[in-house]
C-alpha cells in the first residue's frame, strides 16, 4: 500500500511531463538486491520497469553479476520479472567490458576463470576457447598431478601445460567467481609464478608475476537468495591476493573491472546512450543496494550520475530493512530532478 503523501505526489502529472519534455533522465538499475533476490523478483520491481517504460525513461541494467551471456541474462530477467522486451543491449554484466580483450589476446594464451558457462560467454566475445583461451579444468585434465585431488572432468580438450612447445599463459581473466576455489587458486598461482614445470618459479623464493590479472567484480559480499549475503568474486580475489602475497612476497598486480570502477560506469553510460539514442543527460540515476559498488561508483563518476540506495538488498533487506529507499545518500542531486526521482522510486519499492 502506498503511503498517502507519495500517492498524492504521484497523482500530479508534473513529473511525467517534465521528464518527457526534457528527456534527459536515464536510469541504470542494479540487479541483485534491487530487482531480484536469488530466484525471486523483488516486489515492485516489475511495476517500476513498467513505469519507466510508460514515462519513456531510458534504462539499462548494470550488475556485478555475470557467468552467462548478456542475451541469456536479459531473457532470464525478463522471465523472472514477467516483463517483456528486456534485450541484451540493455544488459551490462561485470565482464561485458572484457569483450575487447578477445582481440588483444587473440594470438596469446589466457586462462579463463569463472562458472561453468564462462566458456560460452568468452566464445561469444570472440575468444578462441579451448585452444588459446583455456580453462583450469582443461589443464588439470591434461597436466599430470598439477592438482592432487580428484575433480570432475570437462568437455574441452585436455592441455598439458608442461608439454614442449606449449605457449605461456600470459593473462588470467576472472570472469566470475568459480565454484571450485581450491582448483582455480592452485592453477592461477602456478600461472602467475610461471616456470617449468608450471609454478616452479614461485616455489619458495620471491617470484615475479608472469601473467596479467583482470578481474570483473570486486564485490566481497552480495545478496543472493539466502537471507545473509554470500561471498562474491571480491572474496575470491581476496583469497588469491593473500595466497600470492604469501607465495611470492609481492602484492598481486590486478586490473579491476565492475562497479565501482570508472571503466564500468563509462561502459554503462555508453550503453544507456545507445538505448536513449542520445548522450545528453541531465541526470543518470544509479539505483543500487550496495553502497560500496553502486553508490560509491556513481558518486565517483560525477555529473550527471546520481546515486540512489534502496534497502531491498545488501544494504538493508537482509539485515531487516524495510524495503523502502534509504534516504540521505545522494548528495549531489539537483533539487527538482532528484526530488522527482525519489518520489518515483519510493513508490516503486514501498512495501
Ligand atoms: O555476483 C553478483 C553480485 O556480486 C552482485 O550483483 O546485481 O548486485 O551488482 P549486483
Ligand atoms: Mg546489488
Amino acid at each position: 500500500m502506498f503511503r498517502p503523501i507519495l500517492r498524492a505526489q504521484l497523482a500530479q502529472p508534473l513529473m511525467c511531463k517534465c521528464m518527457q519534455r526534457r528527456n534527459r533522465i536515464g536510469v541504470v538499475l542494479d540487479i541483485d538486491g534491487v530487482v531480484k533476490q536469488g530466484k525471486r523478483a523483488i516486489p515492485g520491481a516489475r511495476e517500476a520497469l513498467i513505469r519507466l517504460r510508460e514515462e519513456r525513461v531510458p534504462f539499462i541494467f548494470m550488475t556485478n553479476g555475470g557467468g552467462n551471456t548478456e542475451a541469456q541474462k536479459a531473457a532470464e530477467l525478463g522471465e523472472l520479472l514477467e516483463f517483456e522486451g528486456i534485450c541484451s543491449e540493455q544488459m551490462l554484466l561485470s565482464h561485458t567490458p572484457f569483450r575487447p580483450l578477445a582481440e588483444r589476446f587473440r594470438q596469446r594464451r589466457v586462462l579463463l576463470v569463472g562458472s561453468a558457462e564462462t566458456a560460452q560467454v568468452a566464445r561469444s566475445y570472440g575468444f578462441a576457447v579451448g585452444t588459446m583461451a583455456v580453462r583450469s579444468t582443461q589443464i588439470v585434465k591434461g597436466t599430470e598431478d598439477i592438482f592432487p585431488w580428484p575433480r570432475a572432468t570437462c568437455d574441452l580438450p585436455a592441455i598439458n601445460v608442461n608439454a614442449p612447445g606449449e605457449p605461456p599463459i600470459e593473462a588470467v581473466l576472472i570472469f566470475y567467481e568459480p565454484a571450485d576455489w581450491a582448483l582455480e587458486l592452485q592453477v592461477i598461482t602456478d600461472v602467475l609464478a610461471g616456470g617449468h614445470p608450471l609454478g616452479a618459479e614461485g616455489a619458495g623464493a620471491a617470484a615475479l608475476q608472469r601473467a596479467e590479472v583482470y578481474s570483473s567484480n570486486s564485490d566481497f559480499l552480495w545478496q543472493a537468495g539466502y537471507p545473509v549475503p554470500r561471498f562474491g568474486n571480491g572474496a575470491f580475489v581476496c583469497a588469491l591476493q593473500e595466497l600470492w602475497l604469501k607465495r611470492s612476497g609481492s602484492p598481486l598486480q590486478i586490473q579491476e573491472y565492475g562497479k565501482p570502477y570508472a571503466v564500468q560506469f563509462q561502459a554503462a553510460r555508453q550503453l544507456l546512450s545507445q538505448v536513449a539514442k542520445s548522450n545528453e543527460f541531465e541526470q543518470i540515476y544509479m539505483i543500487g543496494d550496495n553502497p560500496k559498488a553502486d553508490v560509491r561508483g556513481a558518486n565517483f563518476a560525477g555529473d550527471p550520475w546520481r546515486s540512489m540506495l534502496v534497502c531491498t538488498g545488501g544494504a538493508g533487506g537482509a539485515a531487516g530493512g524495510s524495503g523502502r529507499p534509504f534516504g540521505g545518500v545522494e548528495r549531489r542531486k539537483t533539487k527538482r530532478g532528484g526530488k522527482n526521482m525519489r518520489m518515483f522510486w519510493a513508490w516503486s519499492f514501498s512495501p
